[in-house]
């Protein structure tokens, strides 16, 4: 049996109190490091436990959300700023696209997955059925950025039953997902071999968002309805708390295997690598395909929440927040995380896995970057 068949579909839990509780240099640390960057290196994610983080605040913060992407439609609109590429405010549904449907390589991810590991099929082009919103979690830089507009004020909504509570519930949880992230950031940098603070730097003025998704389940409720279809995600890492309905599937690298997704009840969040992960490091570290779908166990969910809670809106919130490299950083792989990425790369290889064409990380600003992708997504006028 070769090694990649013995990889376990259970993903690693990554304990942060160890990191934060101990000194860098001692052993219990140094080894949960090097399994936080093992488990990046293999399945592009990882289950994150923080002590820190609060139950009560996912919950309180999931509940203003509902009642957020309950309102009618042209209240949601008044949030919108397409000026702005989307990057702040609201997001409606059937606006984003699967990039994955319009792009070469990806599609050749799935021709490459056995049929029965394959996401939901993209290829009808559609956007996607879900909505979303932008709020900004940033340091302003002490520099004047070359990219303004993907640094712009945040929008609070309205409706006085929103407005009053908007400001401290999204800053509390995005606060404990941002530090939560962070902590991650300097666990893997360590894992890796660089020094504890190179990506929470490199990240420190970065335009980080809570960007909670919310798909109406009362309209998209039909089993194998693709709510987000097959793609990565273009910032550097990404941070969910635990949603009410399951239906995210994430793909593992070196595993070929679809896994769906199961957040522990209490101090756990999920985490997943995103492209600038993948580009700092030379494609070492891949950034993890996924995708949300209706699943058996969200219809199963759908059922159990109409029966128990008939007055709250069927929506399905995902309480995400992505953590970027500041937009003026110069993005370009690490030397010695470039040649480690060769080797694995060429170890898959001999063990049989094909990883597709080898992958080109050119020099260039992350703002560039992530406009190239944001393109790419229909978000951005071409
Ligand atoms: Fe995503």
């Amino acid at each position: 049996m070769s090694v990649s068949q013995e990889v376990s579909m259970d993903l690693p839990i990554i304990d942060l109190d160890v990191f934060l509780n101990n000194p860098t240099e001692s052993p219990e640390v140094q080894a949960e490091c090097a399994k936080a960057a093992g488990a990046l290196i293999t399945y592009g994610a990882l289950v994150l436990h923080d002590s820190r983080v609060s139950e009560q605040d996912n919950i309180t913060f999931l509940d203003l959300l509902e009642d957020y992407f309950a309102q009618p439609e042209e209240d949601l609109k008044k949030d919108e700023r397409p000026e702005l590429s989307y990057q702040i405010g609201v997001t409606l549904e059937n606006t984003e696209k699967p990039k994955c449907a319009v792009d070469e390589p990806c599609l050749n991810v799935i021709q490459r997955l056995a049929p029965s590991e394959r996401p939901l099929d993209i290829m009808g082009h559609e956007p996607d059925p879900k909505c979303r919103f932008f709020w900004r979690m940033v340091e302003p830089p002490p520099y004047k950025t070359q990219f303004p507009g993907l640094n712009a004020d945040n929008i609070v909504p309205e409706a006085p039953h929103i407005k009053e509570r908007w400001t401290p519930v999204m800053n509390q949880w995005g606060t404990s997902m941002k530090n939560a992230v962070e902590g991650l950031t300097q666990m893997a940098a360590v894992g890796l071999g660089l020094p504890a603070n190179t990506f929470k730097d490199a990240g420190r003025y970065g335009p980080h968002l809570l960007a909670p998704t919310a798909s109406d389940l009362s309209k998209y409720g039909d089993l194998n309805t693709i709510l987000a279809g097959f793609h990565t995600d273009l910032n550097f890492l990404t941070i969910h708390g635990r949603s009410r309905y399951p239906g995210l599937h994430i793909w593992a690298r070196n595993t070929g295997k679809k896994i769906p997704v199961k957040i522990p009840q209490g101090n756990y969040l999920l985490v997943q690598a995103g492209k600038q992960l993948e580009y700092i490091t030379g494609g070492l570290i891949k950034a993890g395909y996924h995708e949300v779908v209706v699943n058996e166990k969200t219809k199963e969910v759908i059922q159990e929440r109409k029966e128990k809670f008939p007055e709250r809106p069927l929506v399905r919130i995902s309480s995400t927040f992505f953590w970027h490299l500041s937009s003026d950083y110069d993005l370009a792989p690490i030397p010695e995380l470039a040649t480690k990425a060769k080797e694995v790369r060429a170890q898959q290889f001999n063990l049989g896995k094909d990883e597709g064409e080898e992958v080109e990380y050119p020099p260039l600003k992350v703002g560039e970057q992530v406009s190239d992708e944001l393109k790419h997504i229909a978000l951005m006028a071409k």
